[in-house]
């Protein structure tokens, strides 16, 4: 018996935190596999303050935790994809621009 509330809860638990997520800005920092070459600490909630558009990034993956992986694995999106087309073609040109930018350079997002 005690068993089963245990896990209703959890049940709960875990149904109001995807909710939320649906709903929310998601994660002010989040870590990102970065394969062979190391994670990437990617600060998400700064960037919606420079880019005001969630659909810039989030177009090519839902706003959910682990979208990334979940993306590639399933074959949507193909490695270094969302790397190379949206945030090292974002930073290039800003650069360009002469604007402020982010790190162009692998170490400058992944670290091992
Ligand atoms: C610069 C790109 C970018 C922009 C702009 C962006 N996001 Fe995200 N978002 C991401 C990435 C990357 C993830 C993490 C995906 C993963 O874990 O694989 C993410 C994840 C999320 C998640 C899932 C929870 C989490 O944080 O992991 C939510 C919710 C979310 N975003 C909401 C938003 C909303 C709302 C906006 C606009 C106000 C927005 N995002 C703008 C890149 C972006
Ligand atoms: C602006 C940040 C950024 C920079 C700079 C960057 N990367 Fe990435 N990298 C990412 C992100 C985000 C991912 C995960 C999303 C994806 O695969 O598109 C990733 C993923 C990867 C992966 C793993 C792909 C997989 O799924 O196995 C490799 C390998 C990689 N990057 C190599 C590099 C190399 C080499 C450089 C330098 C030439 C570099 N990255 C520069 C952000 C960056
Ligand atoms: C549309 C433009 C745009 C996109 C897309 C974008 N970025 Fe950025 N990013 C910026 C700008 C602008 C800055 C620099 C902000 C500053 O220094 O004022 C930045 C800064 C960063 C930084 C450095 C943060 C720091 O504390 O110095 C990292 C890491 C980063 N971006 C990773 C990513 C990753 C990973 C993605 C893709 C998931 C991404 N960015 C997509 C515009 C973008």
């Amino acid at each position: 018996m005690h068993n089963r509330i245990v896990s209703f809860c959890l049940v709960l638990l875990i149904l109001s935190t995807a909710i939320v997520f649906a709903h929310s800005q998601g994660k002010k920092e989040t870590i990102l596999h970065g394969g062979k070459m190391g994670n990437i600490t990617f600060p998400h909630h700064m960037h919606q303050g420079i880019i005001k558009d969630c659909m810039v990034c989030h177009v090519d993956f839902p706003k959910e935790p682990g979208a990334l992986q979940t993306s590639k694995k399933a074959g949507i999106l193909k490695k270094k994809q969302v790397m190379n087309k949206t945030c090292l073609k974002c930073h290039r040109d800003r650069k360009k621009a002469g604007e402020a930018y982010g790190p162009v350079k692998c170490s400058g997002c992944h670290v091992k």
